[in-house]
């Protein structure tokens, strides 16, 4: 299934608490040789190592003659520029270590952290004052989807999430449906499933922000992706990236997963 040139497909790396800087320079060299220059034009790549990592794998990633296309991403930040908040890592900080795409509300920040909508839409538009790209993370329970509630609970964290946001911005942002019973569980939704929610979330997001950010803004599964089940994912019309954790641990899984179309 081509997309519009407009959403070229974003595979993103969710590297969670693993691997110290030492092991995240190796793993972002050996992808830099597996991922190849055909590969970067048709599919673009972001890695979210812990912040500890992340001035190292900017080095690594501007060290060469030409700089690796591999952008780097964070996991979270504060949404406050500066202050006393002990342990936060704000957007300006990340901004001025490159990094471009910025994970916000993913489930386990919601879940074990106790972030709220509102958190995560202050996050949103802190990381876009900044420059840089959130990739907006929302996902029903096992519990809601059995109750039948997926749909409400997707919109609902959708809206809030880009309340107040500018079009022009939604268009330029990425979204990420993962169902939190697909996460790290090796159960992946079924490719019809997964489709259905990002539908969705671009009807959501044509509701709020008009259809021209609906048709640009990217949508990216995540929950359980893997080599053997990227392509079929990446297939589905409303569906233009992946955001994958356990895959994105290993180089060879996920290049694999960058490689789906071949
Ligand atoms: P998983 O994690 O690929 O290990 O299921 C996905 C995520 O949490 O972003």
């Amino acid at each position: 299934m081509t997309k519009p040139p407009v959403r070229k497909p974003l595979i993103s790396g969710n590297w969670k608490m693993h691997h110290n800087h030492f092991e995240a320079l190796q793993l972002v060299q050996k992808l830099s040789y597996l991922i190849s220059a055909e590969d970067h034009d048709a599919v673009e790549v972001s890695v979210h190592p812990p912040f500890t990592d992340l001035r190292t794998v900017q080095t690594y990633l501007m060290s060469e003659k030409e700089p690796i296309p591999i952008a780097l991403g964070a996991q979270h930040c504060h949404h406050e520029e500066k202050g006393a908040f002990t342990g936060e890592v704000s957007p300006a900080m990340l901004a001025k270590l490159d990094v471009r795409y910025v994970i916000a509300g993913h489930s386990e920040r919601r879940e074990l952290f106790g972030e709220t909508d509102a958190d995560v839409n202050r996050k949103v538009a802190a990381i876009l004052k900044w420059g840089m790209t959130p990739i907006l993370c929302c996902g029903e329970t096992l519990d809601e989807r059995e109750a039948g509630a997926t749909e409400a609970k997707v919109r609902a964290q959708v809206e809030a999430g880009l309340a107040g946001i500018e079009p022009a911005q939604v268009a330029a942002m990425v979204i990420a449906y993962e169902p939190i019973w697909a996460i790290g569980t090796g159960r992946t939704a079924s490719s019809e499933d997964a489709q259905v929610v990002c539908a969705t979330v671009r009807s959501v997001v044509a509701e709020l922000a008009g259809p021209e950010a609906a048709g640009a803004v990217r949508i990216q599964y995540g929950g359980s992706v893997k080599p053997s089940n990227a392509a079929e994912l990446m297939a589905q019309p409303d569906i233009d990236g992946a955001l994958v954790g356990g895959a994105s641990l290993e180089a060879d899984d996920f290049a694999r997963i960058v490689q789906y179309r071949l």
